[in-house]
């Protein structure tokens, strides 16, 4: 990638990869030893850097602590044989940032900012990216208001900064999951297509309640009248009923456009599978799995690629999906998904870009 804005690099001067055990990693724990930073002041994003990982000195009146102007994106970079670094769709991610900063009063972020800070930063920790079958480097890039000002209006000043992590082999185990009739995530008009770090912090409440009860996740309904399924907490999802994969539109503004299902719909409409995306009831959600023609049904997330769902609590009553066979459609998908991120198989969808 031509290099034409200025990043100031300072490396760390003691790697912590020596003491990372690659072979034991936690999602989320082990974080590489870089991060970029930019901040926006006086209407620009400037000071443009990289710098060693370190804590943040935040004032108490920081703006981002009390009103929560704050949005994050998830992607991830995956090592071929060669070694070379490949990420997934990062020009999908840095699409929808801006997307989530519109809603939410933030600056957007130029382009060149967003991929030359990421590819640079990868760059300098190449090493950090596992060379592990199914291992691969997560990557959060966020923006967060710093003014220090304690009054409800959008911030004047922010900062935006992308770090890493190394990621195992993240094998989801069949999740069970309840669909949620009585809590909100998000309602037309509100906030649910954005990634805004309140979205999560709404969410967590009633996810906990149905951990209590034994589920691994919730599958929110509509905001209105609890009708219909939207999608699941860090997941899009989806069914396959009559041979047709059914899953939520994105045009209500409920439901963040997840990259993961927008890249399995390709993928299955490229291979002639029949494909709606539509609200599915829960009544027929319940109908197709009281006659037994809920043949799959599926989270997709940056995290997991594909989770497998064997159990759905509707209404009070527990309801256990057939076991996914080798054939299944998910699996097929998820094989070809891991194929074109590794670099296994052609990408003729330009969906990778080589650091
Ligand atoms: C609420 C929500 N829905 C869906 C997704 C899946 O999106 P993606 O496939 O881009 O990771 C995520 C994860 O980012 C999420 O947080």
């Amino acid at each position: 990638m031509k290099t034409t804005l200025q990043i100031d690099i300072k490396k760390t001067e003691k790697s912590r990869l020596p003491e990372t055990d690659f072979d034991d990693l936690v999602f989320g724990k082990s974080i590489s030893d870089h991060m970029f930073v930019a901040d926006y002041v006086n209407g620009e994003w400037t000071d443009l850097r990289i710098e060693p990982y370190a804590p943040l000195h935040l004032n108490p009146a920081n703006a981002t602590l009390h009103y929560g102007q704050s949005i994050f994106e998830g992607m991830k970079a995956y090592k071929n044989v060669e070694g070379e670094i490949l990420l997934f769709r990062p020009d999908a991610n840095q699409k929808r940032l801006n997307e989530s900063a519109e809603r939410m009063c933030i600056p957007e972020v130029p382009e060149e900012v967003f991929m030359e800070g990421l590819f640079q930063l990868l760059d300098l920790d190449r090493d950090w990216v596992p060379a592990k079958a199914g291992a691969s480097l997560y990557i959060r890039p966020f923006i967060f208001a710093t003014d220090d000002y304690l009054g409800v209006r959008p911030s004047e000043k922010y900062k935006f900064m992308i770090f890493t992590c190394p990621v195992g082999n993240y094998y989801s185990k069949p999740v069970s999951v309840k669909v949620e009739t009585k809590y909100t995530r998000a309602i037309e008009g509100g906030t649910g297509f954005a990634k805004a770090a309140g979205n999560y912090a709404g969410s967590l409440y009633p996810a906990l309640l149905a951990q209590k009860q034994g589920f691994d996740q919730l599958l929110w309904t509509d905001g209105k009248n609890h009708q219909h399924i939207e999608e699941s907490g860090t997941m899009n999802v989806m069914f396959v009923i009559n041979n047709t994969l059914i899953t939520a539109p994105v045009n209500t503004g409920t439901i963040l456009k997840g990259i993961t299902r927008d890249s399995v719909l390709t993928l299955a409409r490229e291979s002639g599978m029949k494909v709606e995306e539509r609200f599915l009831k829960v009544v027929e959600l319940e109908d197709a799995l009281k006659e037994g023609r809920l043949q799959e049904a599926f989270g997709t997330g940056t995290a997991a690629t594909i989770a497998h769902i064997a159990k759905i609590n509707v209404n009070g009553k527990d309801y256990t999906l057939p076991e996914k066979t080798d054939n299944a459609f998910s699996n097929q998908v998820l094989r070809k998904l891991d194929a074109i991120k590794y670099g296994l198989e052609e990408d003729t969808h330009e969906w990778i870009q080589k650091v």
